[in-house]
């Protein structure tokens, strides 16, 4: 499959710095409560991880993509990479290292939601030096793109470099752990969903309008763009003092893995090339379309199936 490149600023390059993932995936008709065995009716591995994921939707939406991370010396790893490479995306930043890929064992319900329990392996292996050697390699006005599934002081090292350099950072607080608060202040843009968001804010449960005051507080406090995604509901953000709001489309959602993931590549891919809500919208639709498909990457849709439904 080839894909051709965006017409906006052909030079422009995002840098993924994440996480590689084989994910194991069995469906069931509701999921398990703890403690409880449920009968599975399908079974399927897809290439994953929230880094390369996100690097395949950047890539799916026609952006130059380098790949920065790490996989085992194992079955898993050339099949983690296949979609990635298959796609032309950079891949000389992912390391290969002793031990085995990184794993997630995913449960996919009826309705579509899911839990997951992610093994790192060798995400765990990702090191500050690592985030040197592809800030190194970036140029003033590229993208880097993180999320919370490698070591926090191989991102903490990621995100000083980009900003010592004048590259733009975008870290999606996804999964949420301790330093979310913390590292998110240092990125450029910050992507969240409601519970990563409440959070950051430093507030539980939030209302619509709680959540909008504590958007312009953080943004009156810090300047960053923040980006709160709300499933279903769409996506409210702010920028430039400037709240936006985008919706996706109106779906039976499969299977939600993938989605969040969906939306954070398209919105990177998009943000130079069009303005700020047109690129909301365009990752909204693209993360709804993520929802029609199994697997995490096998999910992500191509650019032309996204403008077909903008
Ligand atoms: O965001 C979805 C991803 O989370 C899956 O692909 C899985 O690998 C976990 O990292």
């Amino acid at each position: 499959m080839s894909f051709a490149c965006s017409k906006g600023r052909d030079s422009l390059m995002i840098t993924v710095f994440g996480s590689i993932n084989m994910d194991l995936i069995a469906t069931t008709e509701r999921l398990p409560k703890p403690g409880e065995t449920v009968a599975g009716n399908g079974f399927a591995t897809a290439a994953g991880g929230k880094g390369a994921n996100q690097a395949l939707a950047a890539r799916r939406a026609g952006r130059y993509v380098h790949m920065a991370g790490a996989v085992g010396k194992d079955a898993f790893a050339a099949d983690a990479l296949a979609l990635l490479d298959e796609a032309g995306t950079d891949l000389s930043l992912v390391k290969h290292v002793d031990g085995p890929t990184g794993t997630a064992l995913i449960l996919v319900g009826g309705d579509g939601e899911n839990m997951i329990a992610v093994v790192p392996g060798a995400n765990g292996l990702v090191t500050p030096a690592d985030a040197e050697i592809a800030i190194g390699r970036m140029n003033e006005g590229d993208m880097l793109m993180l999320q919370l599934e490698v070591p926090v002081a191989a991102v903490e090292r990621a995100l000083s470099a980009a900003r010592a350099k004048g590259i733009t950072s975008i870290l999606n607080l996804a999964p949420l752990i301790p330093d979310a608060p913390r590292l998110g202040r240092l990125a450029d843009i910050v992507i969240a969903n409601e519970t990563e968001f409440e959070r950051l804010a430093g507030q539980n449960g939030m209302d619509t309008q709680e959540r909008e005051a504590a958007l312009v507080r953080l943004h009156q406090e810090t300047g960053q763009t923040l980006i709160v995604t709300l499933g279903g509901d769409g996506v409210i953000a702010i920028r430039d003092g400037v709240i936006s709001r985008a919706q996706g489309l109106a779906i039976d959602p499969v299977d939600t893995v993938g989605a969040g993931d969906t939306f954070c590549g398209y919105f990177a891919a998009s943000l130079d090339d069009v303005d700020f809500p047109t690129a909301l919208r365009r990752a909204a639709v693209a993360g709804s379309l993520a929802c029609l498909k199994s697997g995490a990457q096998p999910s992500i849709p191509l650019s032309e199936e996204v403008a077909d439904r903008i």
